[in-house]
């Protein structure tokens, strides 16, 4: 079945934040970014259902950080198709999951993992777990919930989380280089061999990293998209990266496109193609 789907991530509204005395997140261009993201999605692409990827907020207090993450559930509001949601780490520092759950619109109690079936395809969003400079984690009890989601499944499956399950070569970012525990997941290789296993998997999405990267492993791509406000450039006054992505599926492919300053294109082949 055909499916398009929207991605946006790391939309991080809030206060201005240096990293090493340069101006990298362009925090003050995040709610008209975010417009504009709507708009194409309702103009242009007409998705079927959009991908927000986490990091909503730019973290300051539990006052500052409801209200802005309200500001970005009624700027997605306005998307004509329905949106899922995944908790980044910037969202988890002042808000609870029970805050997100509730803006979600998901039912009282739920875990911030959870699954949805869209025309024909069974999206599973999984909550990775950061402890600032210590580590991104993934409990048993979540892999083993995967696990029965995979199984259980009769539908071909995208993964979507905040940090990445891939083992990145992060020479080069910005802000991950030698720091791959705070971004890579410390349990990655178990949850990449049940993903594996399934032989269900079509394809793993990300944000945290705030670049664009594609890792394929044992068939499987793990694309990693670029946040919405990056900069560009060096320091202020800077250029919003504009980043988004649409992924296109049909039963021959997956193609996924990545919008912005910094374009890119990945598609591979589903079963059997040619002549
Ligand atoms: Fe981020
Ligand atoms: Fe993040």
């Amino acid at each position: 079945m055909d499916l398009v789907i929207g991605l946006v991530t790391d939309l991080h509204f809030g206060p201005e934040a240096r990293f090493g005395g340069k101006l990298r997140k362009l925090t003050a261009q995040a709610p008209g970014l975010l417009r504009a993201f709507v708009e194409r999605m309702n103009r242009e692409v007409r998705p079927d259902v959009v991908v927000n990827l986490g990091d909503d907020l730019e973290d300051e207090s539990r006052e500052a950080d409801h209200a802005r993450y309200a500001e970005v559930m009624a700027i997605l509001g306005e998307l004509d198709a329905p949106v899922i949601h995944v908790a980044g780490n910037h969202d988890a520092v002042h808000l609870d999951p029970q805050d997100l759950v509730r803006f979600w619109g998901r039912p009282e109690g739920s875990a911030l993992h959870y699954s949805v079936e869209v025309g024909g395809y069974h999206i599973v969003v999984l909550h990775t777990v950061e402890v600032k400079d210590v580590s991104v984690t993934i409990d048993d009890v979540q892999l083993a919930w995967l696990q029965a989601e995979l199984e259980q499944s009769r539908s071909p499956v995208l993964v979507m989380m905040h940090h990445s399950a891939a083992d990145q070569h992060l020479v080069g970012n910005r802000w991950f280089e030698g720091l791959p525990h705070i971004c890579l997941v410390r349990q990655r290789a178990r949850l990449r061999s049940i993903l594996e296993a399934s032989g269900k998997v079509l394809a793993v999405f990300n944000g945290h990293l705030h670049w664009n990267h594609l890792d394929v492993i044992r068939s499987i791509p793990y694309v990693t998209l670029q946040s919405l406000i990056e900069n560009v450039e060096e320091d202020a006054p800077g250029r919003a990266a504009a980043a988004h992505g649409v992924v296109r599926l049909t039963p021959r492919r997956l193609l996924v496109e990545v919008e912005g300053a910094e374009r890119a294109r990945y598609q591979f082949a589903r079963g059997s193609t040619g002549e």
